[in-house]
């Protein structure tokens, strides 16, 4: 079931996603050459508790995954793509770095992630980084009543396709509310004009993941979570928590 969100719900989501926003822009400025994946977690981990939030992450433990999630970011790092564990790797000169982070406030989540380079960027990764932007802007720009959940996922896959990236199987958005996963799933690709009907009250996670080498399947790290490129080519995710309104997308996780 998918629930519909009132004004007031989605006022507490907004602050919520407010606030993950503002932990990510921080952890960008403090993610130089030199820092420690397990750094920024740190850093993430102390906004948490000075906000009084709660980390949408922390012990979370889905089916598919071994263990209960042990930290409050993902840090995926070139050839990881997504839910990459913090270690103690520090950052080097030209690493392209993934951050997703959830936290709630009053039981109501926010989920984004961002992409950038630290230090010398290659062209290379910065045209991958644009384009997985450019294909959450085309994702975000579909969520106005009335249309279908496939032109969304329609929108997301076509600028993957287009610029040659893989776009990482099985993988996708989704429905966020009380719980940081809820329905419905939003696939990275598909068929425009299909599925469920979009209707102000939604509230979707948009998450393209693209990989530079155009391959779409992937394998698990040691640590049963990260999801690596098979090809050893780079990705990119980058992820906003937006509201289906009468005035069109609201996104909940901008600044
Ligand atoms: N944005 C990621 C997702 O929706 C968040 C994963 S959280 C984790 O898949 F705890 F599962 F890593
Ligand atoms: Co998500």
């Amino acid at each position: 079931m998918i629930e519909l969100k009132t004004e007031g719900e989605l006022a507490v989501l907004r602050e919520a996603g407010r606030f993950v926003a503002r932990v990510l822009q921080a952890l960008r400025r403090s993610a130089a050459v030199g820092t420690s994946l397990l750094e920024l977690d740190e850093q993430a981990a102390d906004l948490i508790s000075d906000a009084g939030a709660k980390s949408s992450f922390l012990h979370y433990h889905p089916r598919f995954a071994p263990s209960p999630y042990p930290a409050v970011l993902c840090t995926s790092v070139n050839d990881a793509v997504v839910h990459g564990i913090p270690t103690d790797y520090r950052l080097r000169d030209g690493d392209l770095l993934s951050v997703d982070f959830g936290a709630s406030i009053d039981g109501w989540h926010g989920d984004a992630a961002i992409s950038f380079i630290v230090g010398t960027a290659d062209p290379a990764d910065e045209k991958l980084i644009e384009t997985t932007e450019r294909g959450l802007a085309a994702g975000i720009a579909q969520l106005e009543p009335g249309n279908k959940l496939g032109d969304v996922s329609h929108a997301v896959g076509v600028v993957g396709r287009g610029a040659g990236y893989g776009l990482l199987a099985d993988h996708g958005g989704h429905g966020v509310g009380r719980a940081m996963h809820e329905e419905p799933h939003v696939p990275n690709e598909g068929p425009a004009g299909q599925g469920i009907g979009l209707r102000p009250g939604m509230v979707l996670a948009i998450e393209p993941m693209f990989v530079a080498g155009g391959r779409d399947d992937y394998r698990y790290g040691e640590d049963g979570w990260t999801l690596f490129t098979v090809d050893g080519t780079r990705a990119a995710h980058v992820e906003h928590t937006v509201a289906v309104t009468e005035e069109g997308p609201r996104i909940l996780t901008a600044l």
